[in-house]
């Protein structure tokens, strides 16, 4: 039975969307005693400060289950060399009001998928950067890029690319060997 929860966010709505498909990849790629369930962003409105302190059910949603979550997984694409506005918005919700953050402390991890040759490197560093304020600790290898996604998943949109799944196999059991480690809380 699985005793350590991991919240998979794919950061993009696109129906046919490969980073949701590289985090259903993962469910297959688990180390024993984790399990992985996913958060769609849809529903979730534009973030207003004036209704941080009674947010929409949908984000009462998210940070429940992010809470609830032993550690994070994020999926994201790559906008405009940086995270979806979808993405950026949902982690703003969660961060908030001031001092009642979704995100504080959590263990997390990053992958992305791109039809492009960086394979949402760029995304994936802007993303990190709000690891800092938001107090996540992060795992930083291996570093998960899927490049040229479109050639990496077959009609049925299983992730076939061996490397992309051995990095997702090693991504998994690095997060969760971080996650399984003490570490003193701090802020
Ligand atoms: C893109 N795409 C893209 N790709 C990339 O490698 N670097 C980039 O900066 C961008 N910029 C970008 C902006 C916008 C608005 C869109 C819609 C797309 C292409 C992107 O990699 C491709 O659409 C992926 O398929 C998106 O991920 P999902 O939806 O498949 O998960």
């Amino acid at each position: 039975m699985a005793d350590l929860k991991i919240l998979g966010i794919p950061g993009s709505l696109r129906q046919g969307s490969f980073n949701r498909l590289a985090l259903k990849a993962a469910q297959s790629l688990l180390p024993t005693g984790a399990r992985l369930d996913l958060f769609e962003l849809d529903g979730i409105p534009p973030y207003n400060q004036d209704l941080d302190k009674q947010p929409p059910a949908r984000v009462g949603e998210l940070k429940a289950q992010v809470r609830a979550a032993d550690a994070i997984l994020f999926a994201t694409p790559e906008y405009n060399y940086s995270i979806p506005g979808v993405l950026k918005n949902a982690i703003d919700w969660a961060s908030r009001p001031y001092g009642d953050s979704a995100w504080q402390g959590k263990p997390v991890a990053v992958m992305g998928a791109s039809v492009g040759t960086l394979g949402s490197a760029r995304a994936q560093y802007h993303l990190r950067q709000c690891f800092v304020f938001l107090n996540m600790y992060a795992v930083n290898q291996p570093e998960v890029l899927i490049a040229n996604a479109a050639q990496r998943f077959n009609e049925r949109g299983e992730l076939t690319d061996d490397t992309s799944r051995e990095l997702i196999r090693k991504l998994l059991a690095a997060l969760v060997a971080w996650t399984r480690q003490p570490r003193a809380s701090c802020g």
